[in-house]
């Protein structure tokens, strides 16, 4: 079956980002140059996906208006001339099929995703957590779609990371099954270095089968009172098999500011208009230091 929704979990206070989130979500935030959500939507439709739910929650709707039409600022861009301008605001409303479904509480990624559940129905769908963003070519779902359709159960994106590091993911238990393709035997939520299973840390993007649903609704809250989706995989392993993926390409953690500081530039570096104007401004700082 083929991949025709994404869901986009957008709806945490972003307190790592306090005080710049008090009044603006998170996920607006600029990456280089335009807001993460912005970059998350363009992903998920280059890898083909139709429909976009975007969990919200309260204080969130700047990102409704994002992607909306705003024809104040449309006569004005008109009024200036400013066609290139005009041309991408009203791009933003037709990049894709979006609807929002406020989460009305704050119970967890898991609760998030079960929010969804309506709109989504019985298929298969993408989830992208927008603080993790990805360099990779093709996009991440697009290569986690090779591994769904190949052995038809719900894929993960994976990342090896630093002992260190394992209390901040959740850690699969892995068994590989061929190049970069790991079943998952089990998986903890940030386990500390003692407990961690493997060094094979979940990352944001995942393809999830519609049971996941019934797993979520059935996964009880952990000590934080918060549904964790990877307790819900966790549940949905006793009835179907699922996959792991290491996936070849770059990963920021854009969840926190150094982590958003350092994607910014690695992206503005790559920017066709911003590039070699970063580069030499960085090189100059660089040594001058
Ligand atoms: C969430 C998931 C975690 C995963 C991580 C990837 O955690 O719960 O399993 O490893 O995303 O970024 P969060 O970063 O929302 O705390």
């Amino acid at each position: 079956m083929e991949i025709r929704k994404a869901v986009i979990p957008a709806a945490g206070w972003g307190t790592r980002f306090l005080p710049a989130t008090k009044v603006i979500p998170k996920e607006m935030l600029p990456l280089a140059d335009k807001p993460m959500i912005q970059h998350i939507v363009e992903e998920a439709v280059s890898s083909g996906i139709e429909q976009i739910i975007i969990v919200t929650s309260s204080g969130k709707s700047a990102m409704e208006n994002h992607f909306d039409r705003s024809f104040e600022l449309e006569y004005i861009l008109e009024q200036k001339g400013e066609e290139g301008l005009l041309g991408e605001v009203r791009r933003l409303a037709e990049l894709a099929n979006i609807c929002y479904i406020r989460q009305r509480e704050h119970l967890g990624l898991g609760h998030a995703i079960l929010a969804a559940r309506e709109v989504v129905g019985d298929e298969p769908f993408a989830v992208f957590l927008p603080d993790d963003i990805f360099d990779a070519e093709p996009p991440l779902i697009k290569q986690m779609l090779e591994v769904y359709r190949h052995y038809e159960g719900s894929v993960i994106a994976l990342w090896r990371v630093a002992e260190e590091d394992t209390k901040r993911y959740g850690i699969i238990k892995p068994k590989q099954v061929e190049e970069r393709v790991y079943q998952v035997l089990d998986m903890v939520e940030k386990p500390g270095p003692a407990d961690a299973p493997s060094d094979l840390a979940i990352l944001g993007r995942y393809i999830l089968t519609p049971e996941i649903f019934e797993a979520l609704r059935r996964t009880l809250p952990d000590k934080r009172g918060e549904i964790q989706l990877t307790d819900g995989l966790v549940r949905l392993l006793g009835q179907q098999a699922i996959y792991g993926y290491e996936f070849e390409g770059v990963y920021y953690d854009a969840g926190k500011p150094l982590g958003l500081l350092k994607a910014s530039v690695a992206l503005a570096l790559k920017h066709p208009e911003m590039g070699a104007e970063i580069k030499d401004y960085l090189q100059k700082l660089i040594a001058d230091l």
